[in-house]
């Protein structure tokens, strides 16, 4: 029976499960597809570290070449934090024509066009399903479905640790930073959370489903983000008052050869599925030229997973008998950005209780051409009081404009959020 050493990059939470999985999988794999698996070498830093595995010492090694030189399928689980000696290591394997399965999105949404390109000269496996998605198989559904349509637009929740604390916020009354320290306390948030509040885990994920599901690549240079720090537990109150939520979204399209994309905080209609979706749980929705609008709901992240999900993808290469795609991506997008999408848009506005201020705020949007669908004044407290209004979408240019007006006339604009037109 023909043997396959599969090689590790890494043996933390991920890799440790994957091995288990490997290691519970043997006899089953050789049954189905009569080939015997075996764990080879498995690159760490720390030799003496406590694993969650049972993988003998003598097969660990902090010269990641072994690994590289002896293996014939290579699982990347180190990413994240040393991404660029990540992506050295994974050009090498593709150099060397071993098929890689990886768990970093992070890796793929900076480096894919490099990594994608060598795949496709040099005739190489390449798996990436585990990087998004968790325990939604999306990427799987996305390459065996669609084939005879075109998923032209998605919205998603793709974070975890934001939506969690925005449902914090919503049910629990929690401000922003006591729901980040729950979600902190529960495992949900990495100790440094910059990458999730700042919504950079959601925009690598819209990268890479960009890939599965558009075949596009799109340069992350070209794309940035609106912090879902920027949300108020008022602005939450006021929202659930008027029937909408603020969610972490992330939304794209491809309209007339252009990429339009958003992450960050957005107002959605409270019966909207992606309004109902709480806590770490994630939502996908794709709109297919065929069949409309497709939703797909789980745990979006997790090292199981994550680890079972790479696992499938070591089954691919296994069932494809190390076979290499050779259009992995069509085409590279020109990226326009989210204000292309003309939402409607949610201010909040701090003001003196004072006659003529509320006039004096309608005339600036009227004399801009701006029309206020609906406004909401709140009780003043200590003589300064929140109005709320809803407006048709505005250019970016004149939002500059209004703040400066306002900004003479002691009126502050607090947060102005854009809704998700469906
Ligand atoms: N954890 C999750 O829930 C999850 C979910 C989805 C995707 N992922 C992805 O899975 C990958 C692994 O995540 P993880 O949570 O398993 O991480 P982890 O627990 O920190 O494990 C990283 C592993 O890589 C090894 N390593 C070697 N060189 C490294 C370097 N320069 N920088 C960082 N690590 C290095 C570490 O060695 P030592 O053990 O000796 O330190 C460790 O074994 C990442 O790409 C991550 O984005 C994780």
């Amino acid at each position: 029976m023909r043997k396959i050493r599969i090689g590790l990059l890494g043996l933390g939470v991920v890799g440790a499960e994957l091995a288990n999985i490997i290691n519970s999988n043997i006899e089953n794999i050789s049954e189905k597809y009569g080939v015997q698996m075996e764990i080879g070498k498995v690159f760490v830093r720390d030799l003496q570290k406590k694993r969650n595995t049972d993988i003998p010492s003598s097969k660990l090694t902090t010269n990641a070449d072994e690994v590289l030189n002896e293996s014939d399928i290579i699982c990347e689980c180190m990413g994240g934090a040393g991404t660029e000696i990540t992506k050295e290591y994974i050009m090498r394997c593709i150099k060397s024509k071993k098929p890689v399965i990886m768990s970093s999105k992070k890796v793929i949404a900076l480096y894919g066009k490099d990594i994608l390109d060598l795949c496709m000269s040099q005739k190489s496996q390449i798996r990436f399903d585990a990087t998004v998605g968790g325990g939604i198989p999306i990427a799987k559904v996305i390459k065996e479905c669609f084939k005879g349509e075109k998923i032209t637009k998605a919205v998603g929740i793709l974070n975890a640790t934001s939506n969690y604390i925005y449902s914090s916020m919503d049910k629990k009354g929690y401000s922003f930073e006591q729901a980040l320290k729950k979600a902190q306390d529960l495992g949900y948030a990495e100790n440094d959370p910059t990458e999730d509040i700042d919504g950079l885990d959601a925009l690598y994920k819209v990268v890479v489903l960009t890939l599965f599901a558009m075949k596009s690549w799109v340069n992350i240079k070209e794309l940035s983000t609106k912090s879902f720090s920027s949300i108020d537990i008022l602005d939450m109150k006021y929202a659930n008052e008027l029937g909408y939520r603020i969610k972490p979204l992330a939304i794209f399209e491809k309209k007339n050869n252009k990429f339009i994309y958003r992450v960050g905080p957005c107002l959605i209609d409270e019966k909207h599925i992606a309004a109902n979706v709480i806590n770490n749980f994630n939502i996908i929705v794709f709109e297919g030229s065929n069949s409309g609008k497709l939703g797909f709901y789980g745990q979006g992240a997790g090292s199981m997973p994550t680890a079972t999900a790479m696992f499938d993808d070591l089954v691919s290469v296994l069932k494809t008998n190390f076979e290499y795609e050779t259009d992995l991506y069509e085409g590279c997008e020109i990226v326009t950005d989210y204000r292309d999408f003309r939402n409607n848009l949610y201010w909040r506005i701090s003001v003196e209780n004072t006659i003529g201020k509320l006039a004096h705020i309608c005339n600036v949007f009227a004399q801009n051409s701006i029309n206020i669908e609906k406004v909401i004044q709140k009780d003043a407290i200590n003589g300064k009081m929140d109005v709320v209004l809803l407006t048709n979408s505005v250019d970016a240019t004149v939002i500059d404009l209004i703040t400066k007006e306002f900004e003479t006339n002691q009126i502050e604009i607090n947060t102005i959020i854009p809704f998700f037109n469906d």
